[in-house]
């Protein structure tokens, strides 16, 4: 059953007054609160276990060892990938796309075309451009609606053999909108033999992964976003694409052997984990999978998409009061503006004021905002534990920053 009171329990730092009144925590989209399990598990490592990780025979090093492997082993089961070694340890979902866009330069030349979408966070736009200025390859972008929906007709005249990257989110973090990721693989292998890369930061909070399914090449996720510890997350990768491409970091760990005239490199997952890893943090993702698999992942979709409705039918009885993507399928994201008032960050202000924390201004999402003609918008973002009473505070609180400011 679903206990919300049992499961907001589990976040002492909820249970708090921010200037004066109960916080209200709706920045989930830039980072999820931890539960008790998760900074418990943090905890035990650094208090019973520190010790690095592969390369030691002394029992704390073989412990940490077991625990992060195991952890691993959770993350796999968690996006259904066939092998634990396609799991790759990352301090989130912008190292994993650097990763991935390093280790793809021996693979491309120029006039190569690299496609990625409008609704990209710049974690998803700048590594290719990098990656372009590198090579002389060509970066192309698949256009949006003005309700944030992606124009999919320019896959079927942009797709090519000259096609090597197709890089999208699975949910944008700047409208919530759910992207059509299916058919944009489905799309995307019919038409080349493009490496398929899913930026998966907003999606793997909130929904079942299968990568199997989905027949992407990568899949990347942050675990902060997900009730894990920030400098945590995940790079998925099939197998003979990451026996493809090129290591990003050298270092200790990632070799088989070394010597001044030639380096080889070890198996994976190693070849991609150069230096001493996050352990602590790393095992604390696998205590947060507990935690999401614990309450299910269906009752934890259910209730989210329930938030979201109401929020928006809530804020759309407010006048003047715009929705971006609201006619798109969405997620745990709810972004807005208000008539006449043209910096988000006064109406955060006043938010704020009243305990409420939101996120304003263009969530690295420049060309989106670019599009709407806007410097930003208000972004409210659930979480599992988030409560109806706190959307109806948010509602409460944008009507009195609208008269405030209006
Ligand atoms: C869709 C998307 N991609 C990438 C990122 C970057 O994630 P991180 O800052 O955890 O590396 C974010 C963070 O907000 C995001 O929402």
């Amino acid at each position: 059953m679903f206990d919300l009171q049992n499961i907001r329990s589990q976040f002492p730092i909820l249970n708090q007054q921010v200037n004066g009144k109960p916080l209200v925590y709706l920045d989930n989209a830039a980072t999820s609160q931890k539960p008790i399990s998760v900074l418990d598990s943090w905890q035990k490592y650094y208090t019973e276990i520190n010790a690095n990780v592969h390369r030691g025979i002394h029992t704390l090093s073989q412990l940490a060892t077991e625990e992060m492997e195991l952890s691993r082993r959770k993350v796999q089961k968690f996006i259904n990938a066939k092998n634990d070694f396609e799991v790759i340890f990352t301090k989130g979902t912008t190292e994993g796309l650097n990763l991935i866009a390093y280790s793809l330069t021996n693979l491309i030349k120029e006039n190569d075309e690299i496609i990625i979408s409008y609704l990209e966070h710049h974690s998803n736009i700048v590594p290719w451009q990098m990656l372009c200025e590198r090579t002389g390859a060509k970066l192309k972008v698949i256009p949006m609606d003005e309700n944030g929906i992606l124009q999919l007709d320019f896959l079927d005249e942009n797709l090519s053999e000259k096609t090597k990257i197709v890089s999208v989110n699975q949910v944008s973090n700047a409208l919530g909108i759910v992207n059509p990721i299916e058919e944009i693989i489905a799309k995307t292998r019919a038409n080349s033999d493009a490496i398929i890369v899913i930026d998966g930061a907003q999606s793997a909070p909130h929904f079942k992964i299968n990568v199997q399914k989905m027949d992407c090449d990568f899949f990347v996720f942050s675990g902060h976003k997900m009730y894990a510890p920030m400098g945590t997350g995940i790079l998925y990768g099939k197998e003979e694409v990451l026996n493809k491409i090129q290591p990003f970091h050298g270092g200790g760990e990632m070799i088989a052997t070394c010597s001044f005239e030639k380096t080889t490199y070890a198996d994976l997952p190693f070849k991609f984990e150069a230096g001493t890893p996050n352990v602590g943090g790393n095992i604390a993702l696998g205590a947060a999978i507990d935690f999401i698999e614990n309450i299910g992942q269906e009752h934890l979709q259910n209730h989210e998409n329930a938030l979201l409705d109401y929020a928006q039918k809530q804020l759309l009885q407010i006048e003047g009061l715009k929705i971006y993507g609201e006619k798109a399928h969405r997620t745990g994201v709810v972004s807005f503006n208000l008539e006449g008032i043209g910096i988000s960050s006064d109406v955060g202000m006043i938010l704020d004021k009243l305990g409420i924390a939101v996120r304003t201004g263009h969530h690295c999402t420049q060309p989106i905002m670019n599009f709407f003609n806007i410097a930003g918008t208000v972004r409210a973002s659930f979480a599992v534990y988030n409560t109806f009473e706190e959307i109806d505070i948010l509602f409460e609180g944008v009507k009195k920053a609208q008269k405030m400011l209006g």
